[in-house]
C-alpha cells in the first residue's frame, strides 16, 4: 500500500549536513593544504553545523586531493553534539574510517551499473556484498552506517534510473543494519516529480529508514527539490559551502546546492537549523579566498535579505 508522506511542519529542526570539505573538495584540482581543509571545516562548527562529511576514505590514487583524510580528522574541532561522517566505498575505507574516528560513515553505491564501474569499479552487487562486512564493522565499533545512494535521479551514462531501482538498493542497507538512505543526486538530474517518487518507493520498500536528500544544482532546481523533500516529510539535506562540488567519475558533474543559499531558505521560511546565517557566510568567504576563484553560491554575494545599502552610494536617476 502506499505511503501517505505528511509535510515537515513550521518551526520543526531539519539537518543540514555539510558536505563542501568532501564532495566540495574532491573534485578541485590543486592540492589544498590539509591546515586549510581544517580551517574551513572549523569555521563551518563555529557556524552551527553540527553534521558534516569531513572526508572520504578512498583510494589517494582516485582522489589525490582527499589523501591527508586521518589528518584532517585528527586536527578539526569537535564540538558537542557534532556528528562527524566521512565517505568510504569498501572494506578498507571502513577500517580507516573506525580508527580515525568517525559517528558514521557514508558508504556509496550507484543505482546505475555505469557510474558504480566508473566511480568504484565495480558492479553493484559486489559493492553492495562488500557492505554485508562494512556494515558488520561499524556496528561494532558502534559506527553509525548512512547508505550513500548515487545517480539516485539518473544517471549521466544511462538515463532514467527508476525508483524501484533505488527502493531495492535502500531494502538492502536497511537488512545491512544502514539507519538511513542518502539518494544523491550526482549531476543535478532530480526535479520535484522525481524526487516525490524516490521518497515514496523507499518508504513503501524499507519502511522506517531514514531518508536524506543530497542534490546538486547543475541544472537549478536544487532548491526546488528540497521543497519537495520538505513537502515529503524529509528532514536531511547535503550541501556544500559556497555550492562547491562534484564528481570526477561523473560526466557533467557541478556543484551541489549551496549552503548557505540553503540555510537562508529553512531559516526564513521558520525552519529550525541552528545556524547563523552571517557566521556560515564568513566561513564560505574563507572558502572562497582559500579556492581562489568565486563560487557558485547566491547568498555569499547578495548577503542576508535584510542587508541595507547607503542611498548615498547609489545613482538616482533623473532627467
Ligand atoms: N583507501 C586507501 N587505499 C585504498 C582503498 C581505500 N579505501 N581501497 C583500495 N585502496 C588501494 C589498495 O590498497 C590498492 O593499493 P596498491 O595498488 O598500492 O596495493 C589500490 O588502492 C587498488 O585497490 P583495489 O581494491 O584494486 O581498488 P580499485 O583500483 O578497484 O579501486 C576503489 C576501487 C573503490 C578503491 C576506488 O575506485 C575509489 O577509491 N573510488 C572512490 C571514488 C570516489 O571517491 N568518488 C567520488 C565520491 S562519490
Ligand atoms: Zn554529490
Amino acid at each position: 500500500m502506499a505511503t501517505v508522506s505528511q509535510p515537515v511542519p513550521e518551526g520543526a529542526h531539519i539537518t543540514v549536513c555539510e558536505v563542501g570539505p568532501r564532495d566540495g573538495f574532491q573534485i578541485e584540482p590543486a592540492f589544498i593544504p590539509t591546515a586549510k581543509k581544517i580551517e574551513i571545516v572549523n569555521a563551518l562548527f563555529a557556524a552551527g553545523l553540527r553534521h558534516m562529511q569531513v572526508t572520504s576514505f578512498v583510494s589517494p590514487r582516485a582522489v589525490p586531493q582527499l589523501a591527508d583524510a586521518e589528518a584532517v580528522l585528527a586536527g578539526i574541532d569537535r564540538p558537542e553534539g557534532a556528528v562527524i561522517t566521512a565517505l568510504v566505498p569498501n572494506l578498507r575505507g571502513a577500517e580507516r574510517a573506525a580508527g580515525a574516528g568517525v559517528d558514521a560513515v557514508h558508504t556509496v553505491v550507484s543505482a546505475s551499473e555505469t557510474h558504480n564501474l566508473k566511480n568504484v569499479n565495480r558492479p553493484i552487487d559486489a559493492s553492495l556484498r562488500e557492505f554485508e562486512a562494512v556494515c558488520a564493522l561499524m556496528l561494532r565499533h558502534g559506527i553509525r552506517v548512512e547508505g550513500g545512494i548515487a545517480t539516485a535521479f539518473g544517471c549521466p551514462f544511462e538515463g532514467v534510473v527508476p525508483a524501484e531501482q533505488v527502493a531495492r538498493i535502500a531494502r538492502r542497507y536497511q537488512d545491512l543494519g544502514a539507519t538511513s538512505v542518502g539518494l544523491g543526486d550526482t549531476t543535478g538530474m532530480a526535479t520535484p516529480t522525481t524526487v516525490r517518487a524516490a521518497v515514496r518507493a523507499i518508504r513503501d520498500a524499507a519502511p522506517g529508514l531514514g531518508i536524506g536528500l543530497h542534490f546538486h544544482n547543475t541544472r537549478g532546481v536544487g532548491l526546488a527539490c528540497v521543497m519537495a523533500g520538505l513537502a515529503e516529510g524529509i528532514t536531511h539535506y547535503d550541501a556544500s559551502v559556497g555550492g562547491l562540488g562534484g564528481c570526477p567519475f561523473a560526466a557533467g558533474a557541478t556543484g551541489n546546492i549551496c549552503t548557505e543559499d540553503l540555510v537562508y531558505l529553512l531559516n526564513e521560511s521558520g525552519y529550525d537549523t541552528g545556524i547563523d546565517l552571517a557566521a556560515l557566510i564568513a566561513a564560505a568567504k574563507l572558502t572562497q579566498d582559500v579556492i581562489g576563484r568565486d563560487l557558485p553560491g547566491q547568498v555569499i554575494k547578495a548577503g542576508p535579505r535584510l542587508r541595507r545599502y547607503d542611498p548615498g552610494l547609489t545613482a538616482t536617476a533623473s532627467g
